[in-house]
């Protein structure tokens, strides 16, 4: 092959090359929240339990609040506002009755986990997000971050309606 053959290749192969990365990327799962730049915090699944709850109507589910060992602490001692670097996780599972269970109990009263819906992330840092109380916001589905701006505003509106002592935070420490 002639030199300038093999060059016109070797670039022609470069530019595919380059056009299927930038697809890739464009294609890839958004890490990080819209408007806040929040990520899945990593082991946040092994952070210890603040509460459980259960929302019913549409959402029908039942979920468990952990926190990060700041938030914990924060939590276990009433400290409000949370310091920075607190971060808490709100893990969420289709609310279902479990046949199973109930057939060994002899009678339906058993409700577990079933699927996965989504996880949401709250991150304090008052300077970075000074606009939003000192909070950063994120909801996650299969590791995915929520690419909706429009999703993130309703999470600030919501959680500021709370009295100012209670610093944005509905979930009290369940001992
Ligand atoms: C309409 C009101 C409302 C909206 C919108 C809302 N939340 Fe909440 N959030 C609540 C309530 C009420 C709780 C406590 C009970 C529960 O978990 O269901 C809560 C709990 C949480 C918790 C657990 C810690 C805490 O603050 O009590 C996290 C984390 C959280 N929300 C994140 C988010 C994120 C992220 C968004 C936006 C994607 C969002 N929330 C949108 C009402 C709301």
């Amino acid at each position: 092959m002639k030199m300038a053959t093999v060059r016109a290749l070797t670039i022609s192969t470069l530019a595919i090359f380059s056009i299927g990365a930038l697809a890739a990327a464009q294609d890839a799962p958004a890490s990080v929240s819209p408007l806040f730049g929040v990520a899945l915090p990593s082991g946040y699944r092994d952070w210890q339990v603040v509460s459980v709850a259960h929302e019913a109507g549409d959402l029908n589910d039942v979920r468990a609040i952990l926190g990060n060992s700041i938030a914990m602490q924060a939590f276990r001692t009433g400290r409000r506002p949370f310091p920075d670097g607190t971060i808490i996780a709100r893990l969420a599972w289709k609310y279902e009755s479990s046949p199973r269970n109930d057939a060994i109990f002899g009678k339906a009263q058993s409700f577990v986990a079933g699927a996965p819906t989504n996880v949401q992330i709250e991150v304090k840092d008052s300077r970075r997000y000074a606009a939003t109380g000192g909070w950063g916001y994120g909801q996650f589905v299969d590791g995915r971050a929520d690419p909706s701006e429009a999703l993130m505003k309703t999470c600030v509106t919501c959680h500021s309606k709370l009295p100012a002592p209670d610093d944005r935070i509905f979930t009290s420490y369940a001992p």
